[in-house]
């Protein structure tokens, strides 16, 4: 009896899991890549363009660079985006994500003034996508806000609320005939607690609490301006892309800290927009209630939201977009052991985190593969706010090696399609669509042009730029084409057929 349990118990645990490499995507499911614009384009001093952030940046401090480099030529795109819309063909993409410079659009940052060249641009690149059947995908705010902003507080300025919808109102004026999917800002959780502390402009204290507040606002604002005044002429999709290790307890009495600290680290960001009832989770308020009160503020650092505010921002999206890449366990420190920073970690939370021992390294190791937690977010994102539709806005391989024949890279592909297949066909999970960042490489933030994520190789020493596609990139066409994921299949189905060998030209 025991034995005959045991055998269906095991066999119906492992038929799903075999069969899944048969699974095939649905026709629905759309598959892309991502770029974004201080990584790639270049021409950071063209025409009537003022400098970002990030020109700033790199310019008066390149040693907080690994390679002391910067993003004045990057990957050229300014000049060569027709490269980048052969490659998306090449690939078979359904989309492209790529984001607009806010200060080549809007040089003076305020909406006073558009360039003709900035708009020009992205006619162009919009354009050129759509002659081949390529959908835009167009993010707003991808880090490089106008360096004036910075100036004025970046993020921490509540007017920047203002600003920033001035500007998405701008681009949906200009753009959204044309472009259907817009995300507003990419990453507000790097944004708010950790660019504010690579710039080292913003004080770590309070600013990354009045960004969390300001950046939802931003959000809401420009979500609600496209539902009323565009979303009837043009019935396009209005988002924002969250990102966020997974963190996994260590053992069974980890898991109350671990809940918290995905409360404050990530909740923080989905809880207002994505919940039924909206605003601050309560967990996360109680918390910064008790530390702001143990240091003698008179009131929380986590500034409230009005009822009004709740309400304003509270289902704010058209989809849930979520950038993964890696996750973590999370133990309590033991007495006197030494907490390596990290991000947004409170000292009261007395955590340690680490990666899953299972998990395949890679270069940044921060990055470290670990698919199983992509499986446990979309989990913890329908228990926690009801199923949503879901898009996967960035998910990819980092290596330092320009190896063409980036097996690596393939295997986090496969094993993380795997997750995103077992998501919707086991646990009915409503996700529409896969991006992989990157397109090609391109400037890694403070890592430089060491830490590669692209399907295409850049030789970055080449004036030129020139794009070799990768063996990933390759398997991804052939993802896209056959809907289905099994690498294996795919390489004896290269060797089989020699036409296959190199199905993607070089693009030189
Ligand atoms: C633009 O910046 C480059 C360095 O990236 C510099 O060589 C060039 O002179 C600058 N051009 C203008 C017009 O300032
Ligand atoms: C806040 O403080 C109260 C009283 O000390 C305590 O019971 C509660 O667990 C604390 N909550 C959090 C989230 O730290
Ligand atoms: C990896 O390790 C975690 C816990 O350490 C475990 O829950 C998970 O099942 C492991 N995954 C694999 C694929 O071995």
């Amino acid at each position: 009896m025991l034995v005959v349990a045991c055998v269906l118990c095991f066999s119906s645990f492992l038929r799903p899991l075999l069969a899944n490499k048969e699974l095939h995507f649905p026709r629905w499911f759309k598959f892309g890549a991502a770029t974004s614009s201080y990584q790639i384009e270049g021409s950071w001093n063209v025409s009537d363009k003022t400098p970002s952030t990030w020109d700033d940046y790199t310019h008066t401090q390149p040693h907080r660079i690994k390679d002391h480099s910067n993003g004045d030529v990057a990957c050229d795109s300014y000049n060569q985006y027709e490269k980048d819309i052969e490659m998306a063909e090449q690939l078979g993409l359904d989309f492209y994500r790529f984001s607009i410079s806010w200060p080549r659009l809007l040089p003076k940052g305020f909406r006073t003034r558009i360039s003709a060249d900035g708009r020009q641009y992205y006619d162009n690149l919009i354009n050129g996508l759509l002659d081949r059947g390529i959908e835009p995908m167009v993010t707003l705010y991808h880090s490089d806000m106008p360096k004036i902003f910075q100036d004025l507080g970046g993020w921490a300025n509540p007017e920047m609320a203002e600003w920033f919808a001035d500007y998405a109102d701008v681009a949906f004026s200009l753009y959204g005939d044309r472009v259907k999917l817009w995300i507003t800002i990419n990453e507000p959780l790097h944004a708010c607690d950790s660019s504010s502390r690579v710039l080292g402009v913003v004080e770590p204290f309070l600013a990354p609490y009045l960004c969390t507040k300001t950046l939802l606002m931003a959000h809401a604002k420009a979500y609600h301006n496209y539902k009323k005044n565009y979303k009837p002429m043009y019935q396009g999709k209005v988002g924002i892309a969250h990102t966020a290790f997974y963190f996994g307890a260590k053992t069974q009495d980890d898991s109350e800290l671990t809940e918290l600290f995905r409360q404050y680290n990530f909740g923080r960001f989905m809880h207002p927009i994505h919940s039924k009832s909206g605003g601050w989770p309560a967990i996360v308020v109680e918390l910064l209630k008790n530390i702001s009160s143990k240091e003698g503020f008179p009131r929380s650092r986590l500034p409230p939201l009005s009822k009004h505010e709740v309400e304003f921002i509270r289902g704010t999206n058209d989809f849930f977009g979520l950038n993964y890449y890696t996750s973590r366990t999370v133990r309590r420190a033991k007495a006197g052991e030494k907490r390596p920073e990290y991000l947004g970690n409170l000292p009261e939370f007395n955590a340690i985190f680490e990666s899953y021992p299972n998990s395949t390294a890679t270069y940044p190791e921060e990055y470290s593969s670990y698919p199983e937690g992509l499986r446990a977010f979309i989990a913890w994102v329908t228990k926690n706010y009801g199923v949503q539709d879901i898009l996967i806005t960035e998910n990819g391989y980092t290596s330092y090696k320009d190896d063409l024949n980036d097996f690596d890279r393939i295997t986090y592909i496969e094993k993380h399609l795997e997750k995103i297949l077992l998501c919707i066909y086991e646990d009915g999970a409503r996700i529409h669509g896969y991006t992989y960042w990157s397109l090609m490489d391109n400037f890694e933030w403070k890592h430089g042009y060491t830490a590669k994520f692209g399907l295409y190789n850049v030789d970055f020493s080449d004036v030129d730029r020139k794009r070799t596609p990768r063996l990933s990139a390759q398997y991804y066409s052939y993802v896209i084409k056959s809907r289905q994921i099994d690498s294996n299949k795919w390489k004896s189905q290269m060797e089989d057929t020699n036409d296959n060998k190199k199905p993607i030209a070089d693009v030189a």
